[in-house]
């Protein structure tokens, strides 16, 4: 990647980040969107007629046509929310569930893609868990197992966001059409790093966040196949068509999901954040990253005292790796590299404590890369790994 990308995040002067799993950084560009909306169309959208509100509803719109156009959905059909989270929530809490409901998830989750779940049991749904392989690999058979007759919802993380593994997402949604089960995504991961497109995948619901793919914080996105499927969460202002002291009629599309008044510069921003994408092209954004990757990976595996978790074959993950350095609390090795290399790594559980728990750890240290990380970076990690590790 070149040196326009990483003059579009100053901050890059003086770190090395290596946490965009947990938020991106956000560039110049985007930044500018929307202090523009503050700065120079600062009204509501979808309410008012006066110039300021039409210009500021047109811009809201743009965004979320761009957003839908960048995972092969179509117009009206995503909806913004403020995270990943909220979106899995309102699947969770928008579908009408019947006693014995199954839903079928796993061992690898974020817990945001597990507790809303974990939850439903209250309401006699009844959860089953399906495990990946150590190294974070699915086997497809494990699904055709465990959904049955009685599975209303599967839910599935596409990329793990301890493990950098990519699940076989086709394969699971085949499964799931074969036996009249709906299919949730959790595409946090994987949208910011590689092309999606919704209908491809076979899936009808896909969830992800806006701020780890250079987007504003306070921003994400539900897709719906159908979205009668679910009835929205909250009801307020902006998601109706009509009102009586009786009765309502739902908007259609999106709107009727987005009660209240919205993230506006927030939503212009992600709108921002995907033109950014496009710009520099997804395809080189997944090359680059699969390069600085298998450098990573290969230099890890020759320092001594430190163990690598996930899948080494390229094919099955991205540039989110998880490791440990024996003897050393994750924690520790996080503080270590910021002292001495001004290097910003996350580690602990990373909200997985299921997946913890199976893998038998307490925590892990993770490193995360996005387009604007570098091979010197790379080298300047490995260099301060290899040194804290001698240590031990
Ligand atoms: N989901 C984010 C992470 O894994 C917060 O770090």
């Amino acid at each position: 990647m070149n040196g326009k990308i990483r003059a579009d995040f100053p901050i890059l002067k003086h770190i090395i980040y290596m946490d965009s799993a947990a938020t991106s950084l956000t560039p110049e560009p985007v930044l500018e969107a929307v202090s523009r909306y503050y700065r120079e169309y600062n009204a509501n959208v979808g309410r008012g007629v006066h110039r300021l509100a039409q210009i500021a509803t047109q811009r809201y719109k743009e965004a979320h046509r761009k957003v839908a156009g960048f995972i092969g959905a179509r117009e009206g059909e995503v909806i913004f929310t403020k995270n990943t989270t909220e979106a899995i929530n309102m699947v969770a809490y928008g579908l009408k569930w019947t006693k014995g409901d199954e839903v079928v998830t796993t061992t690898l989750e974020h817990h945001s893609n597990f507790l809303p779940w974990l939850k439903l049991k209250e309401r006699g749904i009844i959860l089953k868990i399906v495990k990946p392989s150590r190294s974070g690999i699915f086997d497809p058979a494990d699904f055709e197992d465990a959904i049955g007759a009685k599975t209303r919802l599967v839910a599935v993380t596409h990329i793990s966001n301890v493990l950098g593994t990519i699940s076989p997402i086709k394969e699971i949604a085949a499964i799931c059409k074969e036996k009249g089960a709906l299919f949730l995504v959790d595409g946090a991961q994987s949208v910011p790093h590689i092309n999606i497109d919704v209908e491809e995948l076979g899936c009808d619901f896909f969830a992800f966040s806006g701020h780890k793919m250079l987007g504003p914080t306070g921003t994400g996105v539900l897709w719906i196949k159908h979205s009668e499927e679910i009835e929205p969460c909250f009801f307020g202002g902006g998601m109706i068509d009509s009102v009586s002291e009786d009765d309502y009629i739902l908007a259609d599309n999106y709107e009727r999901f987005e009660a209240g008044t919205p993230n506006i510069a927030g939503g212009i921003g992600l709108g921002r954040a995907v033109d950014y994408l496009n710009g520099v092209g997804m395809d080189r954004i997944m090359a680059h990253e699969s390069r600085l990757t298998a450098k990573l990976l290969e230099g890890l595996s020759e320092i001594e005292n430190l163990h690598v978790y996930g899948s080494t074959n390229l094919s099955e993950r991205i540039g989110v790796i998880s490791f440990n350095i024996n003897g050393l609390n994750p924690h520790d090795v996080a503080l270590m590299l910021d002292e001495a290399s001004n290097i910003m790594v996350r580690s602990g559980h990373h909200c997985c404590m299921p997946l913890m728990n199976y893998l038998g750890l307490d925590g892990t240290v993770r490193v995360s890369l996005y387009l604007y990380n570098t091979e010197e970076e790379v080298d300047k990690l490995l260099e301060t790994v290899e040194d804290i590790a001698k240590v031990v």
